[in-house]
């Protein structure tokens, strides 16, 4: 997808506001960019990808929700088993017509494990690096608030080169709860110490953001692709156009 490059101002606090004592980011499509598998799903399933990329990304959050709000968790799985899931409901949609025969075994197709394994190494947008530096440099407390489990979030930090730079990488799966439940924001107070409102918390995600927003948290929402916000009463706290937006409530 495309980005662009104007305004990277956030809408910074206002002066006399308190700044913001920790930072947790999202992970998937805010630090990672779940597109990037568009284009080895392209040369898998030419003509598809870019469909297959978002319906993937779709169903998953989809799925994250059905099982969180249905039968009090009776059918959680964790984001990696969703995720799988998700990748084949998106093949079977989207190029099922023309793969699938009587005996052809789709969830045991080389390509369905090819795509996952991509999922664990997905490129992280070009500026967090430096941002997550730059905060650290700081002293600034920072971490990942995911819906993603233990093995995916550590895989993908360490595909990106955040080693070393978070001082908490925070899963939903042991309370088996997905965002935006309030239990799976929570877990970001609990590992600071903090209140919400004195965390900055950091998503590209607009339903996420939204969501954190409700809970009580100090929010960014980072709109990469200059889209509406949810239209559901509530703006975010403040909004940027890529992750350097955080380091305006740092002042050097
Ligand atoms: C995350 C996904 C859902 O929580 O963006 O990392």
């Amino acid at each position: 997808m495309a980005t662009s490059s104007t305004s990277l101002r956030a809408q910074a606090p206002k002066p006399g506001s308190s700044q913001p004592r920790a930072v947790l980011f999202d992970a998937y499509g805010t630090l990672f960019d779940v597109y990037s598998v568009a284009q080895l799903a392209e040369e898998l399933f030419p003509g598809h990808g870019q469909a297959l990329s978002v319906l993937w990304r779709d169903k998953q959050i989809e799925y994250t929700r059905l099982v969180t709000t249905s039968n009090n968790g009776a059918h959680y799985q964790p984001f990696g088993a969703l995720t799988r899931a998700a990748l084949v409901f998106a093949l079977k949609k989207i190029v099922g017509g023309t793969l699938l025969h009587d005996d052809f075994m789709l969830e045991h197709d080389p390509a369905i494990e090819m795509l996952l394994a991509q999922y664990q190494h997905l490129d992280a947008f070009p500026e967090n690096l430096g941002v997550l530096q730059q905060l650290k440099a700081q002293g600034i407390p920072i971490g990942i608030l995911s819906n993603g489990d233990a093995v995916m979030l550590h895989a993908a930090v360490h595909s990106a080169g955040f080693d070393g730079l978070l001082d908490h990488v925070i899963s939903v799966d042991p309370i088996r709860k997905y965002k935006t439940h309030p239990d799976a924001y929570a877990l970001g107070e609990q590992a600071t110490g903090l209140a919400a409102r004195d965390i900055l918390f950091v998503s590209c995600n607009a339903w996420d953001a939204l969501g954190a927003n409700w809970y009580g948290y100090t929010t960014l929402w980072v709109n990469r692709y200059h889209l509406p916000f949810e239209e559901l009463g509530t703006q975010p706290s403040h909004t940027g156009n890529d992750l350097r937006a955080v380091l305006d409530f740092f002042p050097r």
